[in-house]
């Protein structure tokens, strides 16, 4: 039975993404109705610029006053599309206060303060749905908190952040340039207002602390996970991630402890070998893998920045919430209850690309081996290449260690006492290397 009485909808922000969340009510419109029951409404669209052409949208929506807006009482559901934190947190809060359910794709906001937002969604009634906030286009969150529902997730693991993908595969295989790459992502609508929330790896970082919150049920935000950006990221350490059949990407990890008790979230460039599936992940896809208790070992893949895939991802939400709403009811919200405590980067379990400059002298080897012995970490492989010196003399060498696997403040240890060592002249590169 379709309802005729439409559902209404605030579109808060009509950029990237918003721009396409209304393209596609207007044209899908028949469709909408059909699959929800009732058909959709487009009740206001908030922007910052208000004479700026938006084409498909009657002008007579557009308004600067989001608060007035999610205020109105008549509106079932606010699509949240403008991003940061303020004024997004005091919109999403007052809609559910005047009545509405939100849909956002906002994870800076979520992974900052998603406790006062599923607060405000539970103490008032109303559905608070973001699958786009993860991984672009790609169903994740959805099948995290309900396909997954009766298993134990221990590990994901995975490339969540569509620009710095963009950016790593055009200097890998295009041999372009950091900025160049940049601005081309940027100019294909995947980077962030400030795209040093890309590059700097916050993004990614807030992905993975929805990620861990959700796999884990445990309250996981911003400032637990650790986070290390691109910016460090140089054209050596990709030629010599290619030497060792390896290439870079960014990865966001988050993983349960062996013992079950405490988990872990961090976001870092690593190396990972050219045959393992996340290598083949192209410009601005994202690949997230899942590893559960019974499921075993489950691949996401697909877009996971710009305007259509996100707004997909956000028009799903938009039907499930339309179809809970006119059931009188709610879908699942924040699961925390197992309330683990979320373990330093010190403590996780990982290994070490070193690439050191050192005198090319006898004992200089020995001297190094003792700095990782020393530190209870065990070396997988070393490389040493013999170069010459600034007059031309020789006497230098490159010596590239990879390590097994040991806890990461054993190796930043190893690291530190290296750069004491006489012998070593400096410190190229230290790179985690993953997936093995
Ligand atoms: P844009 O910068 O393209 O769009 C932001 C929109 O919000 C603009 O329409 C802007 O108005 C409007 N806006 C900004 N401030 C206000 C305000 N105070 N009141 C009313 N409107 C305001 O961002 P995106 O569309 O790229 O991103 C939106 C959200 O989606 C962010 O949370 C982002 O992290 C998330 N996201 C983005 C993805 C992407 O690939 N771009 C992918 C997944 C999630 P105006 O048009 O007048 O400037
Ligand atoms: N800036 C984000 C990215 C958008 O590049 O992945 C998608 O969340």
């Amino acid at each position: 039975m379709m309802r005729t009485r439409p559902l209404k909808v605030a579109l808060l922000g009509c950029g990237v993404v918003g721009s396409e969340v209304a393209r596609i009510m207007a044209t899908h419109a028949d469709d909408l109705a059909a699959r929800i029951g009732a058909p959709l409404e487009l009740a206001g669209v908030a922007v910052r610029r208000p004479s700026k052409v938006r084409e498909g949208i009657d002008p007579a929506l557009i308004t600067t006053d989001a608060t007035a807006l999610v205020k109105r009482g008549d509106i079932d559901v606010v699509v949240e599309v403008i991003g940061g934190i303020e004024p997004a947190r005091t919109l999403i809060t007052t809609a559910f206060e005047h009545g509405a359910s939100v849909v956002s794709a906002n994870k800076a906001l979520l992974a900052e303060d998603g406790a006062t937002l599923f607060a405000a969604a539970e103490k008032h009634g109303k559905d608070l749905y973001y699958e786009a906030a993860v991984a672009g286009a790609i169903p994740l969150l959805r099948p995290l908190r309900e396909s997954l529902a009766g298993d134990k997730v221990n590990r994901v693991l995975g490339i969540v952040n569509g620009t710095t993908n963009f950016i790593l595969d055009r200097m890998d295989s295009s041999g372009a340039g950091y900025s160049e790459a940049l601005d081309e992502a940027t100019a294909l609508g995947y980077a962030e207002a400030d795209p040093t929330a890309d590059v700097e790896g916050f993004d990614a970082a807030a992905k993975a602390a929805i990620l861990a919150g959700m796999a884990f049920h445990t309250r996981v935000r911003l400032d637990d996970v650790h986070r290390e950006g691109l910016t460090e990221v140089t054209a050596a350490d990709i030629a010599s991630a290619r030497r060792m059949g390896c290439t870079v990407k960014l990865l966001a990890i988050c993983e349960r402890a062996a013992d079950g008790k405490s988990v872990t979230a961090r976001v870092h460039p690593a190396m990972i070998p050219l045959s393992h599936p996340l290598a083949s992940v192209r410009e601005a896809y994202n690949a997230v893998f899942v590893e559960a208790e019974a499921a075993g070992q489950l691949m996401f893949y697909g877009p996971g920045a710009g305007g259509p895939p996100t707004a997909s991802a956000v028009l799903g939400d938009l039907v499930a919430v339309c179809r809970n709403r006119l059931g009188e009811a709610t879908g699942p919200g924040e699961s925390a209850y197992t309330r683990l405590p979320v373990n330093s980067m010190a403590e996780v379990v990982t290994r070490y690309h070193i690439s050191l400059d050192v005198a090319d002298k006898p004992g200089v080897l020995a001297q190094v081996a003792t700095v990782f012995a020393e530190h209870d970490v065990s070396i997988d492989t070393v490389r040493q290449q013999g170069r010459l010196d600034s007059e031309g003399l020789g006497g230098e060498a490159s010596l590239v260690v990879v390590t097994h696997r040991a806890p990461d403040a054993a190796l930043s240890g190893t690291v530190e006492a290296l750069r004491k060592l006489d012998t070593v002249r400096g410190v190229a590169s230290i790179m985690r290397v993953e997936g093995e």
